[in-house]
């Protein structure tokens, strides 16, 4: 009952994979200087095309996180098609026609190794969020999303919930788009916080909820290599400018 709308479709734009692939590879390697010699930070440097060198997020410094990926501009018309569908198909805007050429969007590429995860959050500073997996493969960890009235049902009942999803995981492929409102929360699993969530770890080494993906007790979760490494596209389209889409009017203004 009252299900969350999430957009998920398969094989898309399958043609632009191989290209993308190799771009995104390409920048992410392109990277590896600054791990050598910043780790700390060199990590977020190759992980998040968002930032810079020196940690800088690119709202702020108004680099482009999409810089030498040259298919992305292809990728990004047909998720836009997309996004209108799913929006479309929610709602009786009539002014579909002029998002198409009038929506604006930020995006960011993401490598994953088997060691990264990223605890939950969610893009609530835009309207919605559509992520492309350029790579995901059967030894990729998936995405979890959080039931935003998990917390509330479970405040409200006198012992431990059961019954009730309080998170549902999604395992997306090579090739899948999915779009989803940017205020919902979700996580996404390294290889060995994965591996336990999937074997139901009876000893419950890890509770998963707030920040709990920093370290596992007793359990290496950096050296866990993916044979690739897991790459998507995050498409963040923007809140309407004229009311409040602050952040179409500051990226602007840096221009
Ligand atoms: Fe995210």
């Amino acid at each position: 009952m009252f299900d969350i709308p999430i957009y998920h479709k398969s094989n898309i734009a399958m043609d632009l994979i191989p290209d993308l692939q190799s771009e995104v590879f390409a920048e992410y390697d392109r990277r590896k200087f600054y791990l050598d010699a910043n780790p700390e930070m060199g990590k977020h440097y190759r992980k998040l095309s968002v930032y810079n060198e020196h940690g800088q997020h690119s709202i702020v410094t108004g680099n482009d996180p999409m810089i030498n990926i040259s298919s992305f501009p292809k990728l990004q018309k047909i998720i836009h098609e997309h996004t209108i569908t799913y929006l479309n198909s929610l709602s009786d805007f009539p002014f579909t026609e002029m998002l198409k050429d009038n929506w604006k969007s930020y995006a960011w590429w993401t490598c994953f190794d088997g060691g990264d995860s990223y605890s939950w959050h969610n893009h609530s500073q835009f309207f919605l969020i559509a992520t492309y997996y350029v790579e995901n493969e059967d030894e990729h960890s998936p995405i979890a999303f959080r039931n935003p009235m998990g917390n509330l049902l479970e405040s409200w009942l006198p012992g431990k919930m059961t019954g009730i999803d309080t998170e549902v995981i999604v395992k997306p492929k090579t090739g899948d788009l999915m779009i989803w409102p940017a205020w919902l929360e979700h996580f996404v699993y390294n290889k060995t916080l994965w591996d336990l969530e999937r074997n139901n770890d009876p000893d419950s080494k890890y509770h998963r909820g707030g920040n709990f993906n920093k370290s596992v007790a007793g359990v290496d979760t950096i050296n866990t290599p993916y044979d690739t490494i897991r790459k998507s596209i995050t498409i963040n389209y923007m809140k309407p400018a004229e009311l409040f889409g602050y952040m179409v009017k500051y990226l602007e203004g840096k221009k």
